[in-house]
């Protein structure tokens, strides 16, 4: 395995994969790597002859007073976890290498209309972020697949919109989200819950389940459901940011008649937001 930093060697490894007609697979990460992406990289090493996962904590898509000094760095574990897997590249560039103008000259990507709702209503710039790192990430490593969390369902909405606008000449696969044994979908930011926090945090997800049970069993008023939904975060010491029965691929508001629909949380626990989301398909 080898670490690369340098965008000019990665270019140069990757004429030679390409020379050899090697198909290549990438996990775009932010780094402090946990067995939700390491799912991703093992989705790849069976798809792919090369495999790359790029860790990099993008500035531009954290927002004033969010988290962006405090997110965990842990490079020395992260390659020891990608190492046992057999991953080919781990692509670590630096901030001056991917915003080399400065971010205040960046040129962007934005995907408009499912990058301003939900979550990008909440994280104003987040998903701009998102899609300007990961189209320069793509025209680096120039890879046949790449992989993304279902965890971050919206993410994932706005990655296939942008590859379909665009015409990026690859394709996407999503990866069911990875959750410890008591639901909790498993992040970085677990990491930063005390222990009481920690006993709480599990409620998003069963909150999130039981919506999926109600409408599953024909229940048809949303409304109803999401207010009985934040009300019992608020119970448990949750600040709800929102709870969205949606189109599970437009992420518009469901109308009675959709079959395909996403459940999705949003919630503090303190100072740190929680995300998760359940997709399901009505009889
Ligand atoms: P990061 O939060 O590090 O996540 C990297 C990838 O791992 C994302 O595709 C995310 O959805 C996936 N992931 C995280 N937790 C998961 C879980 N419990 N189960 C399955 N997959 C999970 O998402 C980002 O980084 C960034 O926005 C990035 C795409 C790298 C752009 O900067």
């Amino acid at each position: 395995m080898q670490t690369i930093s340098d965008i000019a060697e990665l270019r140069a490894l990757r004429r030679e994969w390409q020379l050899k007609g090697l198909r290549i697979g990438f996990v775009p990460t932010m780094g402090n790597l946990h067995l939700g992406h390491l799912s991703l990289v093992e989705a790849a090493k069976k798809d792919a002859d090369i495999v790359v996962v790029s860790i990099f904590v993008n500035p531009m898509q954290f927002g004033a007073g969010e988290d962006l000094d405090n997110y965990p760095r842990t490079l020395a574990e992260d390659s020891a976890q990608l190492a046992e897997l057999g991953v080919d590249v781990i692509f670590t560039p630096t901030a001056k290498g991917i915003y080399p103008r400065g971010l205040e000259q960046q040129t962007f990507v934005e995907v408009p209309g499912i990058s301003h709702m939900i979550c990008g209503a909440s994280r104003p710039g987040h998903f701009r972020g998102v899609a300007t790192v990961v189209t320069k990430l793509f025209n680096m490593v120039q890879p046949n697949i790449a992989y993304f969390g279902e965890k971050d369902y919206q993410q994932v909405q706005v990655i296939n919109a942008m590859v379909e606008d665009l015409s990026m000449n690859l394709d996407i696969v999503s990866v069911p989200t990875m959750r410890h044994d008591d639901g909790l979908a498993m992040s970085s930011r677990n990491g930063y819950l005390n222990e009481q926090q920690r006993q709480i945090a599990p409620t998003l997800y069963r909150v999130l389940s039981d919506i999926k049970q109600a409408l599953l069993d024909g229940e048809q008023d949303h409304n109803r459901l999401i207010i009985e939904g934040n009300a019992r975060l608020t119970d448990v010491g949750f600040k709800p940011d929102y709870i969205e029965i949606r189109n599970a691929h437009t992420l518009q508001p469901a109308g009675f008649a959709e079959k395909k629909l996403v459940i999705l949380g949003a919630a503090f626990l303190g100072k740190t937001r929680l995300i998760d989301n359940l997709p399901l398909e009505l009889p």
